[in-house]
This record gives structure tokens, sequence and C-alpha cells, in this order.
């Protein structure tokens, strides 16, 4: 039986590559897509998420426009990485299709509280605002969910945003310390391993040699995304973050990782939301989260190949 997931989203470039493998993978029932506000404000965002189902021909699937900004903060964004429409590269077509009407966080609690308890796996790929809200608003939900699998903070890489932030525990980082305090089975999917799964000018070629809109549209934004990174750290591409997380889902034995305590700063101006991972195991608290640290990223890039070529 297909795994019920839920993708929390704010593409992005790498949030709609992992669409995409989302969208290729029979493995997965994806029962929507609800989107926040992030890489770019949430109207973008939503556009965006509009724009990949179409592509995909999978108009089907309901995008749900969710909270606007963190739950106490001002949004910060990030153009400077992804280029004002937040999906920057590609030639970008109007959606036809619309969003749905309903709430992305009402749209969570009501398909939560509908579905078998621990049939959903929830997988945000971008600050943690409207998961945060929906846990806040019902907190009966928060037991059914099956897990719990989200790209999110750092340890050995330390921050991408600030010196020791992660972007999207930063931006929102009281919602990012709820989850990690739930009680949820959570995976957490941080820059210590997305620096791994990097674009290289040979894997971008298979995408544009699969001759298909899509394969074009993920070799095009990838192109445009790799250009900050590759000056920043002096890579030879850029980290395919928020793939990794559908990933896991599909071939969690690529992936490597401890169950370890993780909390969020909430409070220091100095470490704001720094995912303070307790790695080497130096105090008794509770582990909270399976914490990942390593991808091989062969088996990574063999697999999205794989799927994005399946796709029109
Ligand atoms: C995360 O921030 C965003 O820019 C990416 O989409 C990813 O989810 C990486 O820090
Ligand atoms: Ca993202």
């Amino acid at each position: 039986m297909a795994k019920k997931i839920i993708i929390d989203t704010d593409p992005g470039q790498d949030d709609a590559v992992a669409i995409l493998l989302a969208l290729s993978s029979p493995e997965l029932e994806i029962l929507g897509i609800t989107t926040v506000a992030g890489n770019v404000p949430l109207s973008l965002t939503t556009k965006n998420a509009l724009i990949v189902t179409e592509l995909a021909e999978r108009q089907d699937i309901g995008v749900f426009a969710g909270c606007e900004a963190p739950l106490f903060r001002p949004l910060v964004t990030a153009e400077y990485v992804h280029g004002a429409t937040g999906l920057d590269g590609p030639e970008l077509k109007e959606p036809i299709s619309k969003k749905r009407s309903k709430h992305a966080v009402d749209f969570i609690i009501e398909t939560l509280r509908e579905n078998e308890p621990k049939s959903i796996t929830l997988c945000p790929l971008g600050p943690l605002t409207n998961i945060a809200s929906a846990f806040q608003r019902a907190p009966d939900i928060i037991e059914r969910v099956k897990q719990i699998v989200l790209m999110g903070g750092a340890y050995f890489e330390v921050g991408n945003i600030t010196p020791t932030a992660e972007f999207n525990i930063f931006v929102d980082p009281e919602a990012a310390s709820l989850i990690f305090k739930s009680n949820v089975d959570l995976v957490t999917i941080p820059l210590d391993v997305t620096h791994k799964a990097l674009t290289t000018p040979a894997r971008i070629e298979k995408f544009y040699q699969m001759n298909t809109k899509c394969g074009k549209f993920v070799a095009e934004m990838t192109a445009f995304f790799e250009r900050f990174d590759k000056e920043k750290y002096g890579t030879d591409g850029a980290p395919l973050h928020d793939p990794c997380v559908i990933a896991y889902l599909l071939e969690p034995d690529i992936f490597s990782g401890k169950k370890i305590n993780v909390e969020i700063e909430t409070h220091s101006q100095l470490t704001l939301g720094m995912t303070v991972a307790d790695w080497w195991g130096v105090t008794e608290k509770k582990a909270n989260a399976l914490f990942i640290g390593d991808v091989n990223s062969d088996k990574f890039f063999d697999l999205l190949t794989k799927r994005i070529a399946s796709l029109p």
C-alpha cells in the first residue's frame, strides 16, 4: 500500500524537485501539498506549487495555501538564492489551476482526523509554521501523525542563513521548537546531509538528456539555483536539500544517522534558530529525533534521475 504523505513546502527550486520526485513515485500517495511563506512570500510559493503540479500534469493533487508569516516574527525570505520568483531558471507559465479554498492548516487538521491514526507522514520542506499552527490549534492530531520527515537544521555544517542557523529553522524558530518538543516520531535531514547531495555538471546533464519537459525544467532550475552555493562554498554544484526528504521515504537505507536530542534556540540573538544537537551524547537528555548525518549521493542521484525520467 502506498505511504500517505502531505508535503508542506515553500518552492523554491529544490522544493520543486522534491515535489516532482514524490509525484513520480508510486510508493507515495500525496494527499495534498500545503504551502508556507519561506523562500519567497506565500502568494509565490503557492503559485510555484501549482506550476509544478501542472508541469507534471497532476492537477488532481490539491494545493492549499497556509501561513503568510512565522508564528511570532516577521518573515525572512531568500530571493538572493532562489531569484525573485522563487523558481528562477526555466521559463515559467502562469498556472491555469487554482489553489483549493481551504486553508492549509485546516487541511492538515481535517486530513489527520479523517484518516486512520498513524497513517500519514508529514514532509515539511520549509519553515514549520503550518505544522506548528495545526498542532497548536488541534493538539489531538499530534498522536495521529505517523512520522514527520523534515529538511532543516545542521550540526557539523552549523548554518547557512546565519553562522549558526539553517534557513527553515531560523525563519520560524518557535514553530520548530514546538515540533521538536512534540514527541512525534521525527526524522531530521539537516545541512550535514544535504551538503553531500550536490549537483555536478554531469548530473545536471542527465536531466537535459531526458528530452522531457520535466527533465528540462529540473535541469534549468538546478543550473540557476547552484550559482549561489558554487560561489559561496567553492563546490562543483549545489545541494539538493529538499528532495532528500522524499528520497528518505523511498530508500531510507541510503541514509544513516543517530537518534539524539535536538533543541532549538529561540532566545539568543546571536544563535537564533540553531539546532542544538547532542550528536556526541554529552547530555542525559532524551532522544527526540533521528538526526541524519550521511547519504550515498550516487544512489540518491540514481534514484532522482530514474524517477524524474518517468515524468512527462
Ligand atoms: C532550505 O532552505 C531553502 O532555501 C531550501 O528550499 C531548503 O528547504 C535549506 O536551508
Ligand atoms: Ca524549502
